[in-house]
């Protein structure tokens, strides 16, 4: 039982960027906390952020078992069960990233801090919402803590 944990642009600044927004949590404290957690919860879990969306689309080929960082000599992977993603910007603009979560046929959850509805207009759109198992948003840093508790339980409900 493997969950992928995936942060996109400006997810490297938490703790940094609007911090009335996003809050004083940074990117490292949530890793480590989601490490502690999913050990708790009886997963494995693997995180991966990054600014550039050809790297995220490149990462969740990965998942599969496709894509560049794939080499005929590469070890085995885990396999995902899950994934958890706060696409960031990408959001409300990614067709490839959305495309590739669908090419791999992995379930996700969209996850985003703040309440991406009580913001500005153009970000109530996102390309991930009607594929997604689930969407969480606005419920601060604790959406980490809550899209993780829920995907370790999809996951052992799919498997009974
Ligand atoms: C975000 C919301 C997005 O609109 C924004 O571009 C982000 C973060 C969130 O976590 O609230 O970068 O995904």
């Amino acid at each position: 039982r493997h969950i992928l944990l995936i942060n996109g642009p400006n997810l490297n600044l938490l703790g940094k960027r609007e911090p009335h927004i996003y809050g004083s949590t940074t990117l490292d404290d949530v890793v480590a906390q989601a490490q502690a957690q999913a050990e708790s919860l009886g997963v494995t879990l693997s995180t991966f952020q990054s600014n550039h969306e050809g790297a995220i689309v490149d990462r969740i080929q990965e998942v599969a078992g496709w894509g560049p960082n794939v080499l005929p000599d590469s070890p085995p992977q885990k396999k995902v069960s899950a994934i958890i993603i706060n696409p960031g910007a990408l959001t409300h603009t990614s067709v490839a990233v959305r495309d590739a979560l669908l090419a791999i046929d992995v379930p996700f959850v969209e996850l985003h801090v703040s309440n991406v509805h009580a913001r500005e207009p153009w970000r109530k759109h996102s390309y991930f919402t009607d594929k997604a198992v689930a969407m969480i948003c606005g419920m601060g840093m604790y959406g980490y803590t809550a899209a993780l508790e829920f995907a370790a339980r999809h996951i052992k409900v799919k498997e009974e």
